[in-house]
């Protein structure tokens, strides 16, 4: 019997590859780049099962570019607002995440630009090895304190909940912005609840994101917000994107109404070289890598391989974002 054909559209973790081959006939994009989307739309034809990332675009488009074969599409990431949920549940395909396993990792990422930003680590390093360290100083570089400090939490799922128990580590006040959160399970998780998203940014020190980017969260940071922030409060993206308003939050870095940003996630991205965020001093850009780790990769991978299996044996995935299909 033949194998069913899978596109896989990057290389990623061997745990997760190596399940797929072992059960599918597997093309797998081995580019650095992704696949442009003609070529997409090319190699999906005819496939049983996709497992795509966040770079891809997956709509009704690429999924009737596949054919009434493509049973299952799995994401190699929790968020996926890369996938047309609906469009997918049109059609009668599942949709598959990696929820949980990257909570951690995602959360030690976050944890980390945080104390970046405050204590100007990348700022330092690169004054190092420009050459320009010739004593110590009293004034050289000074910071702010991260503990005792506020921490504003704008959404507490998974990952927000992970915040506020590293937050509780180093004697920060944790106070989080979520309609859908119980006030309750925040306050038994030593947090408080803020009832508008301007309470929390006129209260917060550090402004961590941790919300899905869908129509309401799409440009949630935008310069209203800005506006509400202290001049001195720290944004941290680790979200998505567009979750921030890209044009306005570089008005507010440049003009001083905020102090800091550090983000693991832009909009665009990839955010190009010569990107005026990138001018400013008080920005910080990282390639989207919260969940990078050798161990929650390979997790995730290996997730990810068995949504796709699942789905290509008619079963119920293990993480699936839509499971109306199954009625
Ligand atoms: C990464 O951003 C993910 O959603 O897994």
């Amino acid at each position: 019997m033949n194998k069913p054909r899978v596109f896989v559209t990057r290389i990623i973790p061997e745990g997760g590859l190596a399940l797929m081959r072992a059960a599918c006939d597997a093309d797998v994009w081995a580019e650095e780049l992704p696949p442009l989307r003609p070529v997409l739309l090319e190699k999906v034809r005819g496939i049983d099962g996709l497992l795509c990332l966040l770079t891809d675009q997956i709509d009704g488009e690429v999924m009737d570019a596949a054919g009434p074969g493509l049973r299952v599409i799995s994401n190699h990431a929790v968020g996926y607002d890369n996938v047309d949920v609906a469009a997918a549940t049109a059609r009668g395909i599942p949709v598959g995440n990696t929820p949980g396993i990257l909570t951690e990792t995602t959360a030690d990422f976050a944890f980390a630009l945080l104390m970046a930003a405050a204590r100007r680590v990348a700022e330092g390093a690169d004054y190092v090895r420009a050459g320009k360290w010739r004593t110590w100083g009293p004034m050289l570089l000074l910071g702010h304190d991260v503990h005792g400090a506020t921490l504003g939490l704008v959404g507490m799922g998974r990952i927000g909940q992970a915040m506020a128990r590293r937050a509780a580590g180093f004697g920060m006040k944790v106070i989080y912005y979520d309609p859908y959160f119980d006030a309750a399970r925040g306050a038994a998780q030593g947090a408080e609840a803020m009832h508008t998203l301007d309470a929390l940014l006129a209260e917060a020190d550090f402004i961590s994101l941790h919300v899905p980017l869908t129509g309401e969260t799409h440009h949630l940071i935008d310069a209203q917000a800005l506006g509400k922030a202290r001049p001195t409060a720290v944004l941290i993206n680790t979200a998505r994107g567009p979750v921030v308003d890209t044009q306005a939050l570089y008005d507010a870095l440049a003009a001083g109404q905020i102090a800091y940003a550090a983000l693991d996630v832009t909009d665009p991205e990839p955010l190009p070289a010569d990107h005026k965020l990138l001018a400013l001093p008080n920005c910080l850009v990282v390639p989207h890598i919260a969940s990078a780790s050798w161990a929650t990769r390979t997790r995730m991978a290996v997730m990810a391989a068995h949504n796709l299996l699942a789905g290509l044996r008619g079963e119920r995935l293990p993480n699936c974002v839509n499971p109306e299909v199954y009625g």
